[in-house]
């Protein structure tokens, strides 16, 4: 028995990092998992490590900006599998160039587009198959960043507060039709995002010094992607019934300490 058997899973940015080990957990807990990834190659690579593990996986590759090409993505699964159960919004770019002292409007739309509207885009497409079975979840994954700053990355803080106050509009309005919105906000995680300007952040001698010896993350060490997808199996499952516009931090309790 897994937590998840027979449930239609929807993970965008399914390719690597993050959405790769929540896809990954999900088909292990007996989802068929649909995964929605604008690289070609890797989301193809992620459906044959889950086959190869025995799972299922529906890879499509997808650009979760194109909303006509998410709209017949969503269309496609909800014929062929005929239900939807879950989505994970999940996908999301950590540009370069995200100070308002040295970004342009483009860099900003271009932030506010793949991490903020695409999010809107997905929940207002999946929604309706969820109301029409009274039953679903949304899970988006937010960050830190949506409530605590760098200092270095507007548009990108600006999408992940965005996700938080959108998680409790969309649970308020979404209750009645037993659709759970949660969000899960990770915090200094190892994956190919942590790579800025060709440095990952979490290997840097300033970040092992200050947040893994001196402990600003108490549990003394960054994140990996499996340390995030146990939680948002969780939120899918049926062990999370009652909880629905949560916002829970996965972070090693870094936002804990001051
Ligand atoms: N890595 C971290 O430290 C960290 C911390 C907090 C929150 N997060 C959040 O976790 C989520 C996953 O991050 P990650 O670290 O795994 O990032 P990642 O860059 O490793 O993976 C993101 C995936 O999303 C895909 N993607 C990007 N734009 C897309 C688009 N327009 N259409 C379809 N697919 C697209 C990428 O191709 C990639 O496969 C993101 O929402 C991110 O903001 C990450």
């Amino acid at each position: 028995m897994g937590l998840l058997d027979g449930k239609v899973c929807l993970v965008s940015g399914a390719g690597q990092g993050l959405g790769r080990a929540i896809s990954r957990e999900m088909a292990a807990e007996g989802a068929a998992v649909v995964l929605l990834e604008r690289n070609a190659g890797t989301v193809e690579a992620v459906a044959q490590e889950i086959a190869e593990a025995g799972g299922t996986a529906h890879p499509y590759q997808l650009d979760v900006t194109d909303y006509d090409g998410y709209g017949k993505v969503v269309a496609d699964v909800a014929g062929k599998l005929g239900r939807i159960d879950v989505l994970v919004n999940n996908a999301a770019i950590n540009p370069p160039t995200r100070t308002i002292l040295n970004d342009t409007l483009e860099d900003w739309r271009r932030t506010i587009a793949i991490n903020l509207e695409a999010v809107y885009m997905g929940s207002k497409l999946v929604a309706p198959h969820m109301v029409a079975r009274n039953d679903g979840r949304i899970i988006h994954v937010a960050s830190i960043q949506g409530f605590a700053s760098s200092g270095d990355c507007g548009s990108y803080n600006a999408a992940k507060g965005g996700i938080i106050a959108y998680t409790k509009s969309m649970a308020v309005e979404l209750g009645r039709y037993n659709i759970l919105v949660n969000a899960v906000a990770p915090g200094f995680m190892v994956t190919p995002m942590s790579v800025v300007n060709g440095i990952d952040e979490t290997t840097t001698p300033d970040f092992i010094d200050w947040y893994v010896t001196r402990r600003k993350i108490p549990l003394g060490r960054s994140g990996l992607p499996e340390d995030v997808s146990g939680t948002v199996v969780f939120l899918a499952s049926d062990y999370c019934r009652y909880m629905t516009g949560q916002l829970l931090v996965v972070d090693g309790g870094l936002m804990s300490t001051f």
